[in-house]
């Protein structure tokens, strides 16, 4: 898919170009997809004047009106997802098989903030006569959103990241400046599209495909106190140390680890873990947060597994994104690619194990798995975001949940294991924001509640848990009350 035309940006509720413009290019081909208006200075001042202005009007909309808009896009999304999903993997990347799965993932997101927007309310009410001084008194709570969302998106999800910012937003009536990533602005430019046929205030929603530079400026304005970013933990936490005053909300990397233990141990179990493993390690070419980048396996498994991961990264379709039966992509452009392979041959050079892969081609990366990594090496230490995995023996549960929490990240964990006990042990002991029991880490719905502990972020999305981030809870204490 490619577009001859500039693609406006949306400032307030329409469209508007600015002076300046940039290519956005497919890192399969080279080929421009798309070129995209900048907004001026004056252009994002405006936007953020007019998202200020309306804020009050927007949290007094009705729930109906806002679950109707929510359900709309959600709509529109579902009956224009083959041409989105062809958007996202020409300016991405990504398969067209996962491109699909991710429209389908958004019109989720958005078809669930518009039932949470029916019954959200926070409500709570509260005898307060448990003391004399409280007699005749009763505390009702609600939610009021906290103002407007500044939402950082990233690229690897150029759609549904942005719907994760988006759809909580305006399901609590905040209104919300979205900023897509620079690498995949066009598909966060496709919701503005949706947004603008609906009928909630024109100034409660921007899209502005802003440069990286101007976003310290925009991330200091006090019109905008909350700040949803998703992205590297050094950008995120670069953020929050930015505005230690603002309500930032940062999902961040990790370095997600699958554990394998003792139990898990039939043929077809050690199948349906090394086919997950080499799956979800591969994925968007690993360019996921909780894609597996660890593989923590009991010793009295090890030798079985990893003969069976190795052949199953090696049956991974690698190619051309719009290739319907490819599995693995390209990376989002050639010096990401780059980056992952200083990290596999430094990691070698120290002592690895290269099982397959090792390979790069242009933006490409051919999916890898290593032995014997040493600890100290960058793959260890930090996300790769590449497609690349390594496998680790270890005696028993306890060194295998210590394995997980070595690392600085704690995003989620994936635990094969039939055994309830071990579950619930490992849901006590592992540092993350989520046990995935009998699956990989990759696996995310999206209305559950999604985020990191440690370097990983803090806050949670998942559309109920996000609404509850963009609000805070207000207090209204009635006196005289006859109880
Ligand atoms: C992420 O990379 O953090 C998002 C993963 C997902 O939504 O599946």
């Amino acid at each position: 898919m490619t577009s001859t035309s500039t693609h406006a940006f949306w400032l307030a509720g329409r469209q508007a170009t600015g002076d300046e413009t940039f290519d956005v290019t497919s890192p399969w081909d080279g080929r421009t997809v798309g070129t995209v208006s900048v907004p001026t200075d004056a252009q994002v001042e405006e936007a953020v004047a007019a998202a200020y202005a309306v804020k009050d009007e927007f949290a007094a909309t009705p729930a109906h009106v806002r679950a109707a808009a929510l359900n709309h896009v959600a709509d529109r999304l579902g009956e224009r997802t083959e041409e989105i999903a062809q958007l996202i993997s020409a300016e991405n990347g990504k398969p067209i098989k996962w491109a699909r799965g991710e429209v389908g993932r958004a019109v989720s997101v958005f078809r669930f903030a518009a039932e949470e927007a029916r019954r959200f309310n926070g409500g709570e009410a509260q005898r307060l006569d448990t003391d004399a001084g409280g007699v005749g008194r009763l505390a009702l709570t609600r939610r009021f959103s906290r103002g407007v969302v500044l939402g950082i998106a990233p690229f690897n999800f150029p759609l549904n990241l942005c719907a994760h910012k988006v759809a909580p937003a305006l399901a609590v009536g905040a209104p919300i400046i979205l900023k897509p990533a620079p690498a995949t602005p066009l598909s966060g430019l496709i919701l503005g599209e949706l947004l603008a046929e609906t009928d909630i205030p024109a100034g409660s929603w921007s899209v502005l495909t802003v440069a990286n530079d101007k976003m310290p400026a925009l991330v200091q304005d006090e019109r905008l106190p909350v700040i949803s970013f998703t992205g590297s933990d050094k950008v995120g936490y670069a953020i929050m140390d930015s505005v230690p005053r603002k309500h930032c909300t940062l999902e961040l990397g990790g370095n997600g680890a699958a554990v394998v233990l003792g139990d898990f141990s039939s043929e077809e179990d050690l199948d349906w873990a090394a086919t997950r493993i080499a799956t979800f390690s591969n994925y968007q070419g690993g360019q996921s947060c909780i894609s597996v980048q660890r593989v923590i396996a009991d010793a009295s498994v090890y030798d079985r597994l990893v003969p069976k991961i190795v052949a199953a990264v090696e049956a991974q379709v690698t190619g051309d994104p719009s290739d319907p039966s490819t599995e693995v992509g390209p990376l989002v452009d050639e010096n990401a690619a780059k980056r992952v392979e200083s990290w596999v041959d430094e990691a070698v050079e120290a002592g690895a194990r290269l099982l397959t892969g090792g390979k790069r081609d242009g933006a490409s990366y051919a999916p890898t798995v290593l032995a014997d990594l040493p600890a100290d090496v960058t793959l260890s230490c930090e996300e790769v975001f590449g497609p690349v995995l390594s496998v680790q023996k270890v005696d028993g549960e306890k060194e295998a949940f210590e394995a997980v929490n070595s690392s600085k990240y704690g995003l989620q964990a994936g635990l094969f294991t039939h055994d309830i006990q071990a579950a619930f042990r490992g849901h006590r002991a592992l540092e993350v924001g989520g046990v995935i029991v009998g699956d990989v880490p990759s696996y995310r719905a999206d209305q559950m509640p999604y985020g990191g502990v440690k370097q990983s972020g803090v806050g949670r999305e998942g559309v109920r848990y996000a609404m509850d981030d963009y609000t805070y809870e207000r207090v209204m204490v009635l006196t005289g009350i006859d109880l």
